[in-house]
């Protein structure tokens, strides 16, 4: 068999990731060797039984195994369905050696885990993922829960899998639109955190269905890669784990502003990819090569870069709202360059203040991609604001910052706030000063008052 195997190194919590074709064998051999005599029980749902139900049985022959299929689909990730999980488990006599196995899409993954994290106490389970987004995504890092209909998610649990199983010959059964949704995780994890894997996406994107089988196997185990090194470093999401939020914050907002099951979570993560390349852009971070190339590559990968029907007020009132609190900024992932990212704190504020020129210009650009042509009279040079410089001044870009007023005052050499920016912006001013200058700038510009509690 051809295989081969990451580690994801948590301190007890450590385990592998084993890639290949036919992972059955390997996956029966590890239960052998891990868990003899234990019972199995699978969960899936109903569109993987139909389709690999045979398989799951054919390969645990021999070993005790119960297998339990859900409903298919986000309206099925609930707590009925958690309960029907659970029911599973005690009628089969699960004990505390039981292994549950996840076998199934993110859906089916978040489920089990969730039940296996919370039965006992917390039984061992195994994500064997069958879809790309499970595979490059949610099967690892233990992340798992179900949502309530009051928000996606809302209900969860911190529980790593003993082991991650991953096949790219599952992909072969996947339609096309759940396997492009998945191509959006992986745009992600180039464009965050591996340029090599960037590159190999942006030279491909053509092409992406007719991959080979080694392409894929290597695509996925880049992606698996660098979501692994980022959990190893911030296992719980306290700090640089927000690096995978990259193309969430405003991916989210699309989502919840569809409704949730209209768009794809990729499909949604796609737009935000491109809407947030647009917003750091503008803000200068981005650089316009960068941005502009994540814009083809997703086109060309098929993604639709804006919904039409979404008016921006719902969009603009979604963001932020992903984690029903009421915040006033958000840690947002920003690409500096292709693989690399930093996070910042942006006003939310601000970010909403922008979506109608993001949109304004990502429409603009998905018709130049349509017609193969550069519309006339549309700079593609940001358009800087005292704002923008605020932020990068708040974030320690204090040259950025500076350039960007250097830049407003060379198009208007009297515009009087830019000229005031520059006048208590010195250097030497101290932080508390910088940041009561920054926050006053904000309020102004918004008309907000910020003197009062929040
Ligand atoms: N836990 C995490 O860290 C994390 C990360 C990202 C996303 N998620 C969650 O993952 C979920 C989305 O996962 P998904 O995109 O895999 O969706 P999914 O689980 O709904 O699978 C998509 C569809 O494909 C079908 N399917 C699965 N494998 C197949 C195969 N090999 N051949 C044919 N059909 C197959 C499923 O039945 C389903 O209809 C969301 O609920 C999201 O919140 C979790
Ligand atoms: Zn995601």
């Amino acid at each position: 068999m051809n295989s081969d195997m990451l580690t994801v190194a948590l301190g007890e919590r450590t385990y592998d990731i084993f890639f290949g074709e036919d992972i059955y064998s390997l996956f029966q051999e590890w239960i052998c060797r891990f868990y003899p005599g234990g019972s199995v029980f699978v969960v899936t749902d109903r569109n993987v039984a139909s389709i690999y139900g045979e398989d799951i049985r054919r390969w645990l022959t021999g070993i005790p195994h119960h297998v339990h299929a859900v409903a298919p689909g986000e309206e099925a990730k609930n707590w009925e369905t958690v309960q029907g999980i659970y029911t599973f488990l005690a009628q089969g006599n699960a004990d505390r050696d039981a292994l549950v196995v996840a076998f199934g899409g993110g859906i089916v993954g978040d489920l089990a885990g969730f039940a296996a994290a919370t039965y006992l106490r917390g039984v061992p389970y195994i994500q064997v993922p069958t879809t790309l987004l499970s595979q490059v995504d949610s099967s690892v890092g233990g992340k798992t829960g179900f949502n309530l209909p009051e928000g996606k998610n809302l209900v969860g649990a911190f529980h790593q899998p003993r082991a991650v199983f991953i096949d790219h010959t599952f992909l072969r059964t996947l339609d096309e639109r759940n396997l492009r949704a998945g191509m959006a995780e992986v745009v992600k994890c180039g464009l965050a955190g591996d340029r090599t894997l960037w590159e190999t996406l942006c030279a491909n994107a053509s092409r992406w269905k007719a991959l080979s089988d080694r392409e894929w196997h290597d695509i996925i185990r880049r992606s698996v890669a660098f979501k692994a090194a980022v959990v190893e470093k911030d296992e719980k999401e306290s700090s640089v784990r927000r690096i995978l939020n990259l193309g969430h914050t405003i991916g989210h907002a699309l989502e919840q502003a569809a409704g949730y099951g209209k768009l794809l979570h990729g499909e949604a993560v796609a737009m935000g990819l491109a809407w947030e390349a647009i917003f750091s852009r503008r803000l200068g971070i981005t650089p316009q090569e960068v941005e502009e190339k994540l814009h083809v590559l997703l086109r060309e990968t098929g993604f639709v870069l804006d919904e039409p029907g979404l008016a921006l007020s719902a969009i603009a009132s979604a963001v932020g709202m992903d984690k029903k609190r009421a915040a006033s900024d958000v840690a947002m992932p920003i690409v500096t360059a292709p693989g690399s990212c930093v996070l910042k704190r942006v006003p939310l504020s601000l970010l909403r203040k922008e979506l109608p020129a993001i949109r304004a210009e990502i429409r603009r650009r998905s018709r130049e991609t349509v017609v193969g042509s550069m519309e006339e009279g549309t700079p593609a040079s940001p358009v800087r604001t005292i704002t923008m410089a605020d932020v990068c001044w708040d974030q320690g870009e204090k040259e950025m910052a500076r350039r960007i007023i250097d830049e407003i005052l060379s198009r208007e050499p009297e515009n009087r706030r830019a000229l005031e920016w520059k006048r208590t912006h010195r250097e030497g001013q101290g932080a508390e000063a910088a940041l009561a200058a920054f926050l006053g700038a904000i309020a102004k510009e918004y008309g907000y008052d910020l003197s009062g509690p929040h």
